[in-house]
């Protein structure tokens, strides 16, 4: 068992790795994927909108067309010093002969990125025939819109060049490294703690269940109704809605209701005339001694509780403490309809078994919760 333990934890640790390692990569990486095209969108519009204005600055311009046609070097360059300056993405500028559609286009030519720009009037009407061709540095703008941890290539897209950005850090970062390893540890410890649970409860029920087996050698009737009662009660703790993990501890407590029988004189328990007062006052300890049992298992103590007080009765009239109706579990108010209803509809050394009718005349007079008892008549007028 403890090698079954270790193992399980150490493959825990191993799945808890895995799933996180997994999630943060995935995460990681469609992020990276959604920032490189954002990224290709944003150097697109940064490039086109400064293009765009540097056309419609300097080259829609009267001025700059007569000295181009006029051959006047100083204006000239003047105006290209000036670009230069305003557009620190331009490496080179110079006039050429050539046509150019529109206002300006981009080009890719063995790796380098240009962009020729048509020579208009101020209306942007007239064009003349020589145009103006600058070099462009992609890295210049993209250092301007990223860090240096961003790389690019110069990819070429429909006869556009397009570039492909590659952001430069790992996927993962020490902070995710650490975080795997936590949830790694978070897994073992966790899923640890659930197997021990499990492993305990199991045990810890399947050890009451041999006390009860043993109780079945001296007490012939206590086995088989157990079951039933158990049974009966989380039916109408279902009904009534109870959360899955009362309708457990009820189911527990069904089955363990009467351990406190295996103190009790055979004898006593299997007396077929009427019990004295003494003999009585006897078999009305099973529910402390019950609860003594039970309760010694860690994790059954409220499951010990409902044990105790099976017997209570809503009017204070029941054993071993006369609670009254407010001082009882609301579980246990559940186990005793089922328990009388059980007892009263099976066959007894000294009388017969009720009919279903007589058994609910009886229950309905009886200081129990009648709320319990109306659950309790649904499922039998269901099941016939
Ligand atoms: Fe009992």
């Amino acid at each position: 068992m403890r090698f079954k333990i270790d193992s399980a934890r150490y493959i825990l640790f191993v799945i808890g790795v895995i799933v996180s390692f997994t999630f943060f990569l995935s995460l990681n990486m469609s992020r990276r994927q959604e920032m490189e095209t954002l990224g290709q969108i944003a150097y697109r519009n940064y490039l086109e909108s400064n293009l765009y204005s540097m056309s419609a600055g300097y080259f829609q311009w009267d001025e700059f067309k007569s000295s181009v046609e006029n051959e006047d070097e100083v204006f000239i360059n003047n105006s290209f010093s000036d670009i230069l300056d305003e557009f620190p993405f331009i490496t080179s500028i110079q006039l050429s002969e050539g046509y150019v559609e529109g206002f300006f286009e981009v080009s890719k030519i063995q790796n380098i990125i240009y962009s020729r720009f048509s020579i208009y009037d101020s209306d942007a009407v007239d064009k003349l025939e020589k145009i103006v061709v600058v070099e462009v540095d992609p890295e210049v703008i993209l250092t301007t819109l990223y860090d240096n941890d961003t790389f690019y290539e110069i990819g070429q897209s429909d006869g556009e060049h397009q570039v492909n950005l590659i952001i430069n850090e790992p996927l993962l970062n020490w902070g995710h490294f650490i975080s795997i390893f936590m949830i790694g540890i978070l897994f073992r410890v966790s899923g640890a703690f659930i197997y021990k649970q499990t492993i305990r409860n199991h045990y810890q029920l399947d050890g009451l269940k041999s006390i009860l087996n043993l109780l079945s050698k001296k007490d012939f009737y206590t086995a088989d109704h157990s079951e039933e009662v158990a049974e009966l009660a989380i039916s109408i703790a279902r009904r009534l809605e109870f959360p899955r993990n009362y309708v457990a501890k009820l189911y527990a407590a069904g089955i363990l209701h009467d351990i406190g029988k295996v103190g009790i004189n055979d004898a006593i328990l299997n007396k077929k005339g009427k019990l004295t007062q003494e003999e009585f006052a006897m078999i009305k300890e099973h529910p402390q001694l019950g609860y003594e049992i039970v309760s010694g298992f860690t994790g059954l103590e409220e499951v010990a509780i409902i044990v105790r007080q099976h017997h209570e009765k809503l009017d204070g009239t029941g054993y071993p403490n006369g609670l009254m109706k407010g001082e009882i579990s609301s579980l246990a108010q559940i186990l005793t309809v089922a328990d009388i209803y059980s007892a009263v509809r099976s066959d007894r050394p000294y009388r017969a078994a009720f009919s279903e009718k007589e058994a609910f005349v009886l229950l309905r007079e009886m200081p129990i919760n009648q709320e319990v008892v109306d659950a309790l008549e649904n499922i039998v007028l269901e099941d016939d």
